[in-house]
């Protein structure tokens, strides 16, 4: 069962999910000695990397011993607006003192398949067979996608393999992307979708619904032990 937490002004939405992943972050460090995080593309976390680029978020992250991944990237060169690293880059990690061996990119510039190959090795360098992540941000598409997990067939893939090469129409953005599948995000500790707009309204009932299709739903798929937080704001808050 999913945690809800709906919220008045999207200001108060991303200063709850700042304030949780810092309190997250601060647990997986006493514990584990790092924080592994794995960012969400698409325009709804900016604000939150922002945010966390500020005080006083900024001087409470442990920067030095947080690794950051993401949870899909489209295949476009680094510095492309339409890359979800330049944006991660350009809200957060530009801003703050981060050790560069600690952002594992996914390489954008290659095409689909050689990009997941990339990944899959960095993941799997970084630890073997592939990072158990203490936080995995996560947005939703209209059409009920999450990372690159798009409508449709499920490939088996996605219970195989970390990291897989997609292909998929959404509002003219890049089609050609890579995706984490559903075999880390289900292994990670914790998970947030972040999603605002009314027009994700379908979207948010059907992912959240007691049943539903998870070919038609692909955040359907993403059943971690600990029920991901959904933060919200309205109208969502009044299905
Ligand atoms: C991407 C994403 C994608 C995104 C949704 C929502 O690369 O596009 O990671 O899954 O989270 O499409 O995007 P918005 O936040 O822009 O609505």
């Amino acid at each position: 069962m999913a945690a809800l937490l709906v919220f008045e002004t999207a200001e108060s939405l991303y200063q709850a999910a700042a304030d949780r992943l810092v309190s997250l972050a601060r647990l997986s460090q006493q514990q584990r000695g790092n924080f592994v995080l794995a960012l969400s593309g698409g325009t709804t976390p900016q604000p939150l990397y922002h945010l966390l680029a500020t005080s006083p978020y900024r001087e409470q992250m442990a920067w030095a011993t947080t690794h950051i991944f993401w949870g899909d990237e489209r295949c476009v060169p680094a510095g492309s607006p339409e890359s979800n690293y330049k944006m991660a880059w350009d809200a957060l990690l530009s801003r703050i003192e981060i050790p560069a061996g600690n952002i594992h990119r996914a390489k954008g510039e290659l095409d689909p398949a050689g990009a997941a190959a990339d990944y899959a090795q960095q993941l799997a360098h970084f630890q073997s067979p592939w990072p158990t992540f203490d936080l995995v941000l996560l947005g939703l598409g209209k059409d009920g996608h999450t990372a690159s997990l798009f409508p449709g067939p499920i490939s088996s893939q996605e219970s195989q393999q970390p990291v897989m090469a997609v292909t998929a129409q959404y509002e003219g953005r890049p089609a050609g992307r890579i995706s984490l599948t559903p075999l880390l995000f289900n292994a990670a500790r914790h998970i947030f979708f972040l999603v605002r707009g009314s027009d994700k309204a379908q979207a948010v009932q059907a992912s959240l619904a007691p049943a539903g299709s998870e070919e038609q739903w692909p955040a359907r798929r993403i059943q971690p032990a600990t029920p991901p937080i959904w933060f919200l704001t309205p109208p969502i808050s009044d299905l």
